[in-house]
């Protein structure tokens, strides 16, 4: 909590400092209007005062968990989380799809992917993967810059037959920007006018030296088509995953990042969540964003229930009060009244800073001459 002084707090309240003393006086307290008091003695003189108390710092209400780090000994290792990047049409989905042995694609409106879907497979190796899927249309720049924020490992995925295009270099842009380690899938190479070599020369134009060019940016010929490559770029993946050692404690209320959010007219408000630490369980109270709610069911990306998600897994939850923005913090929080309160501050503070930007009325300006 934070200290203030006696005239700190007087000049807030627009009270003389002097009155202030005495009415500390009156509650037994022998201070100067220099002298710091705490913060609930401050609470008790503003009401004594008639005023209402504003708290202006968020730390009051809000939560932030960004200092709060595991200790050594509670990590545990965790699957990657691979975004698959790259140009519109290069094969992001069809490489995730033969990936997973699945298809999407043919799902999607016109095969043109309107949102970031996350799945996570299982190597034969037992191993885990957790990829995220990013449209390709330049709209969804800012989605997808929030999204290399809980990406480990980027898949550029470049179309050996076309080349270095716009959102191959914004894809190379954010994945340097996030300081993100790359892995340069040359896809479509069933093709017979693919020329691979031709994008690994173009490449270093970007500052992408892949290893056939004596790099170190791993890189490996697919066809999401025929499948050749997909072994190698798993383990690729894995290896540069091994490389990075990476751990989270899963003992620990879930902090998880919204990838997409929707309203569904039948279920209610849904997010796909990505679990960064801890473990999410069904009955869970949280706050996302402006938002709170408590975790009604779980679903995993096959549709499956769950009743735990832990560390870099993927799921759609259920049980949200509105609906998030995609790039929201998820956070567990002990009861639905602090979930509450921390979810109105966050409203308050959207609402003070959309007011805050609106532009003067001429009524407000004249009457403020007035
Ligand atoms: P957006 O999500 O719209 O950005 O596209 P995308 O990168 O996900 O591409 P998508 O997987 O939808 O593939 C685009 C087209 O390329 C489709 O018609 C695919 O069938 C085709 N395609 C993808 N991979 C390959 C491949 O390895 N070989 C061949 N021949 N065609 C491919
Ligand atoms: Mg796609």
């Amino acid at each position: 909590p934070e200290a203030i002084t006696v005239q700190e707090l007087a000049n807030r309240m627009a009270e003389k400092g002097a009155d202030l003393v005495k009415a500390l006086f009156n509650m037994g307290m022998m201070v100067t209007v220099n002298q710091t008091i705490d913060q609930d003695t401050a609470e008790l003189l503003v009401e004594e005062f008639g005023h209402r108390i504003q708290r202006v710092s968020d730390s009051d209400i809000d939560i932030d968990t960004s200092t709060d780090v595991d200790p050594e000994e509670a990590l545990q290792a965790r699957p990657p989380v691979v975004t698959i990047m790259g140009h519109v049409d290069h094969g992001k989905t069809s490489l995730l799809d033969a990936l997973r042995g699945t298809d999407v694609v043919r799902g999607e409106a016109g095969g043109i992917t309107q949102h970031m879907g996350a799945y996570q497979i299982r190597t034969k190796g037992g191993d885990h993967v957790t990829f995220l899927d990013t449209p390709g249309h330049e709209a969804f720049t800012e989605m997808r810059a929030r999204g290399a924020n809980v990406t480990d490992i980027v898949v550029l995925v470049v179309a050996a037959d076309d080349g270095i295009m716009p959102q191959t270099i914004e894809a190379i842009n954010h994945t340097k920007a996030a300081d993100v380690p790359m892995i340069v899938a040359i896809n479509k190479c069933d093709k017979e006018e693919a020329n691979p070599k031709r994008i690994r020369e173009r490449l270093l134009e970007h500052e992408v030296i892949v290893e056939e060019m004596s790099g170190d940016v791993q890189d490996v010929e697919v066809s999401a088509k025929t499948g050749k490559g997909l072994d190698e770029l798993i383990e690729k993946i894995l290896l540069q995953a091994e490389f990075l050692e990476l751990k989270a404690n899963p003992d620990r209320p879930a902090e998880a990042t919204v990838v997409e959010a929707k309203l569904d007219k039948g279920k209610g408000p849904l997010a796909t969540i990505l679990v960064n630490r801890g473990t999410l369980k069904r009955g869970d109270v949280f706050v996302v964003g402006t938002e709170s709610g408590r975790v009604r069911a779980m679903h995993d990306d096959k549709g499956k229930q769950v009743k735990e998600a832990g560390p870099s897994m993927p799921v759609e939850v259920l049980g949200l009060g509105g609906v998030p923005m995609a790039g929201d913090q998820l956070l567990v929080v002990e009861n639905e009244q602090r979930a509450r309160e921390v979810a109105e501050y966050r409203q308050e503070k959207a609402t003070e800073k959309r007011t805050a930007m609106a532009p003067a009325s001429l009524d407000t300006m004249f009457s403020a001459l007035a």
